[in-house]
């Protein structure tokens, strides 16, 4: 079944927007599969964002990213990529729909809440960068 990484990025935290954000992908019917809160270093977030380093807000971006906790999370279900994607709302908030969460709770393309996979294959790449450990590796049975 089809998986994506999302991420809730410092400002969702810190806005307390955690529960409303995995609350929609939740009342799409989507499963949440795997789900983290962790701080990261600059190194780790140069490498989930490794394609943008040419970018001028590279550095921007990084200092963002490392600036306070982040919620990760791998979500399954049919379509959820491009679906997802869809629920999150265009990169830049100012032309990111009404009812997406870029467009209900954000105006600024540099504190855009939330990140999800662009592609089946990156969030692939990015589940194995941010969950090496797996996500199946829980048994009750251990307890
Ligand atoms: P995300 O979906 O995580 O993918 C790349 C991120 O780069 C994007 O969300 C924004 O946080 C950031 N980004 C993209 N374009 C710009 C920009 N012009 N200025 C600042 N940040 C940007």
């Amino acid at each position: 079944m089809e998986q994506t990484f999302i991420m809730i990025k410092p400002d969702g935290v810190q806005r307390g927007l955690v529960g409303e954000i995995i609350g929609r992908f939740e009342k799409k019917g989507f499963y949440l599969k795997g789900l983290k809160f962790m701080t990261v270093d600059r190194a780790f977030a140069e490498k989930h964002y490794a394609d943008l380093s040419a970018k001028p807000f590279f550095n921007g971006l990084v200092d963002y990213i490392v600036s306070g906790p982040v919620v990760v999370m791998i979500w399954e279900g049919k379509g959820v990529v491009s679906t997802g994607r869809k629920l999150i709302g265009a990169t830049n908030p100012l032309e990111s729909a009404p009812g997406t969460i870029r467009g209900d709770y954000t105006i600024d393309i540099g504190r855009n809440v939330i990140h999800g996979s662009d592609s089946v294959d990156s969030g692939q790449k990015e589940k194995d960068l941010w969950f090496p450990e797996g996500i199946n590796w829980w048994r009750p049975s251990q307890h």
